[in-house]
């Protein structure tokens, strides 16, 4: 008997709530009746006015958004666009030292030199080509393995070439390997190690080397210019690695997955050890210290930089809207930007071990058969791991 009376309630109840919203709705539109559905067209600017961001990241991709949005910027003339939108050291030549930042961002002379270093040449994308290898992909490859290095890794660019960045050779796959070097500045007090980048260079014929200053915040310079030079010298690489020189790479296993992948995914393929949810460090003792003053906001899903695999369908996309992402001194963030500017975004596979893996698998061959990258290994453990897997007498269930 309760039982009912509580569910007639319920029903009574529900019943009222209806019959007061259809007499909401009903008064609502029954002002449209006079005025016959008339659309209205607004006279002037109904959006929120334009303010800039603060951070100085933010509001060069927010000018950049802005100048390449053509129905806003049809409505603004020479005389009423707003100054900060005009006045872009975009209009000067964008590899003269920018000092305007000096004054825009606004703890500048307090900043660590290295983002003072950035800022003044973030608006430079193109340093001449010293070494280039203009007709490695003659033959267009299956895989192009990239690598990251420095003039003065010798020694794990070579571990490279014996391990596993010999699988074109190996697998009778074709693979082709490369390494993306920059240069060194005069103030730096670096070793002059050119003549013997041209001595190993003449002998492998992989190296491509850009004339700027190869440092860590520059390692997105690195990414465009890649991205360029994919587009120019290797365009068929059906698919590209890139990665570090202090990786273990099983270059067998990614050949299996990418063989075994099918059409669709293949084309929007970017594999990697994604990080998600994160965003920059604020303790300037961290190599990853990005300053409030710089940037605001969460990153978007990204792979570790450490390495990871797209499609060279990927790689043509990024390279034609990386034009409209203004460079983050974080190369894996970066490329990150990009992807989600084109409504993608990476995806995790567990085969990519950027934080390494267990101590206790680490001397173990079996534990790399199905990895397809681990992070960090020297030289010496790279030909060691290479080996273990090479061997035909490696039997792992
Ligand atoms: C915006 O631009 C369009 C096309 O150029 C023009 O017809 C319209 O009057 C403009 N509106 C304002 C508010 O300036
Ligand atoms: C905006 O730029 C154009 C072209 O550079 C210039 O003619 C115009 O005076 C500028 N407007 C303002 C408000 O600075
Ligand atoms: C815009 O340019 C003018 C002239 O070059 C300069 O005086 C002004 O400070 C600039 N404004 C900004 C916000 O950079
Ligand atoms: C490797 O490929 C070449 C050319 O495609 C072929 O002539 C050769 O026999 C292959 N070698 C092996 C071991 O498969
Ligand atoms: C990047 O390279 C350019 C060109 O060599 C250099 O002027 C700039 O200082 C470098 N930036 C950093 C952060 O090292």
């Amino acid at each position: 008997m309760a039982l009912l009376r509580r569910k007639l309630k319920v029903l009574v109840t529900v019943m009222i709530v209806n019959l007061f919203i259809f007499l909401l709705i009903s008064l609502n539109s029954s002002q449209d009746k006079d005025g016959s559905h008339k659309i209205h067209i607004p006279s002037k600017i109904f959006w929120k006015k334009l303010v800039p961001s603060s951070p100085y990241w933010n509001r060069q991709q927010q000018i950049l958004d802005l100048q390449n949005n053509p129905v806003l910027m049809a409505n603004y003339s020479a005389t009423d666009m707003p100054d900060w939108l005009n006045n872009t050291s975009l209009t000067s030549d964008p590899c003269q030292p920018n000092l305007k930042v000096t004054t825009q961002v606004k703890d500048y002379n307090s900043l660590p030199q290295r983002f003072k270093d950035f800022l003044l040449y973030m608006h430079c994308r193109s340093y001449p080509i010293m070494v280039d290898q203009p007709d490695i992909c003659k033959k267009p490859p299956f895989l192009l393995l990239a690598v990251k290095s420095l003039a003065s890794h010798f020694d794990r660019r070579q571990a490279i070439r014996q391990s596993w960045g010999r699988a074109g050779v190996i697998a009778n796959q074709t693979v082709v390997t490369v390494f993306l070097l920059g240069n060194t500045i005069a103030g730096d007090h670096q070793p002059d190690l050119s003549r013997m980048l041209h001595y190993e260079n003449d002998f492998h014929k992989d190296i491509i080397q850009w004339d700027y200053r190869d440092s860590f915040f520059n390692l997105t310079v690195k990414e465009v210019l890649f991205l360029e030079w994919i587009q120019t010298r290797c365009p068929g690489a059906h698919f590209i690695f890139k990665g570090d020189d202090d990786v273990f790479v099983n270059t067998h296993r990614i050949l299996d997955f990418l063989e075994g992948l099918s059409e669709p995914k293949a084309r929007d393929l970017f594999v990697g050890d994604v990080i998600t949810n994160a965003g920059p460090h604020r303790d300037k003792k961290v190599k990853y210290f990005i300053p409030e003053s710089m940037y605001i906001g969460m990153y978007p899903k990204y792979a570790g930089g450490g390495g990871y695999l797209y499609s060279g369908d990927i790689a043509a996309r990024l390279h034609s809207v990386s034009q409209y992402v203004a460079l983050y001194p974080i190369d894996d963030v970066y490329t990150g930007m990009c992807l989600k500017k084109l409504g993608l975004a990476p995806e995790k596979h567990k085969g990519f071990r950027t934080f390494n893996i267990e101590e206790k698998y680490r001397s173990n061959p079996c534990a790399y058969k199905s990895l397809m990258l681990v992070h960090p290994r020297t030289p010496q453990e790279m030909i060691e791991i290479w080996n273990w897997l090479s061997s035909p007498d490696l039997n792992c269930q």
